[in-house]
């Protein structure tokens, strides 16, 4: 055999068993066991996804909110409906949702170059890193590292951090840093795997070191913006965007379940036990703080029964999603219990829409921004996707 066919067949061998590895369609595996709630969920999930499908493609736009609804690609929130789409082509097989999935992902192929913020990590990893794990499509792989690189461009070797958000002097903001970066760094690991470029790797650590240094209180809760001295990497103050205004305490629903899902990432990806540390310090504060609620659905911010009126099915659903990865590593068994009983209850009629109601978001009682008076009606693209995300995860530690 000539050499290059050689190599091209190896090539060819290695792509099907990376492929193999993660075939689709365990929901027709007869032998798979699925309770009665999990069923219903992905039923409901299905209807909606289909419709709200429908509303993407009409509008080349992507689903934000009710409040806000179909969005550019340009929005963070852009690549968690094509990611949505597809965990259900995983969970399915089915041919259409991965077409469906394909069209919705490529709407944000000029993403892969928009270096205003850190959200191109939520945008392309979400979007364009479940299509990579799914179909091994080598034009994905590229735009994963493109746009790694892009993200790689707002990291400070003065801070050893990515700046999140850019200066502001209306807020006193140098170089803010946000919790949510931590999701970020997700896509700076799959490019730094695809194409072994050490410095995405060493910047995912470098900002998650710090972030574990300076935005975590005593307690392990963090406020949701550090503002960084740009020129010395210092800590010039603690602040707020989200969550409560009072800076001191503020422990925003949301911001802690991304700072649980970062560090649980940041283990995977690199088996060290001071992240998994980290990670399980997070959950023990949050299962057990006397302000979560008995069925597992926080409040938008922790820091007191005051500010606590609406619940943020958002912050549930990320939380769960983490802590069923997180119990994949830790002995501690009321990681997988307390993740379990949140999707549980996200899937009753309470959270869970009826099918064809509520704009085609899945779940009910999402909160954007509370003290912003922001996207309150309950119905957000991020709480859906890290739902599907934990019913999957759930399911194959459950099968
Ligand atoms: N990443 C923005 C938010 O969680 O609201």
């Amino acid at each position: 055999m000539k050499s290059l066919q050689k190599r091209n067949l190896l090539i060819t061998l290695f792509l099907t068993a990376c492929f193999c590895g993660n075939l689709p369609g365990y929901a027709a595996e007869p032998e798979k066991k699925v309770p009665q709630w999990f069923q219903h969920a992905f039923s409901v999930i299905e209807k909606q996804a289909q419709k709200m499908s429908a509303k993407v493609e009409k509008s080349s736009c992507l689903p934000r909110s009710i409040q806000r609804g179909m969005v550019s690609p340009t929005d963070w929130t852009s690549g968690f409906f094509p990611g949505t789409l597809w965990y259900v082509y995983e969970y399915t097989g089915k041919e259409e949702w991965k077409e469906r999935a394909e069209r919705a992902t490529a709407l944000l192929e000029s993403e892969q170059f928009n270096a205003f913020d850190h959200d191109v990590g939520f945008k392309m990893y979400c979007s364009y890193g479940n299509g990579w794990h799914l179909t091994k499509n080598p034009a994905y792989a590229r735009i994963i590292c493109r746009s790694a690189k892009t993200l790689g461009s707002r990291y400070s070797y003065k801070t050893g951090l990515i700046m999140s958000w850019e200066e502001d002097d209306a807020r006193d903001w140098q170089f803010p840093v946000i919790i949510d970066n931590m999701m970020n760094l997700e896509l700076l690991m799959e490019a730094y795997k695809l194409s072994g470029d050490t410095t995405l790797r060493h910047i995912a650590l470098s900002h998650a070191d710090k972030t574990m240094k300076c935005q975590y209180r005593k307690n392990y809760s963090c406020p949701h913006v550090v503002d960084y001295d740009a020129e010395t990497g210092e800590v010039r103050k603690f602040d707020w965007n989200n969550g409560s205004d009072d800076v001191s305490v503020s422990t925003w629903a949301r911001g802690q379940a991304w700072g649980l899902y970062g560090f649980t990432m940041m283990y995977r990806e690199t088996n060290d036990p001071k992240y998994l540390r980290h990670a399980e310090y997070i959950a023990d504060f949050l299962i057990h703080h006397p302000n979560l609620p008995a069925d597992g659905i926080p409040y938008w911010d922790y820091s007191g029964s005051g500010v606590s009126t609406l619940r943020d099915t958002s912050a549930a659903s990320i939380m769960a999603s983490a802590l069923i990865e997180l119990s994949t590593y830790s002995a501690n068994k009321d990681y997988f219990k307390t993740g379990e009983k949140i999707l549980k209850n996200l899937s009753s009629d309470k959270y869970l829409a009826k099918p064809g109601k509520h704009s085609f978001f899945i779940l009910k009682q999402a909160i954007g921004n509370y003290l912003r008076n922001s996207e309150l009606e309950g119905g957000l693209s991020y709480a859906d996707y890290y739902y599907v995300e934990g019913l999957l995860r759930y399911f194959k530690q459950t099968n």
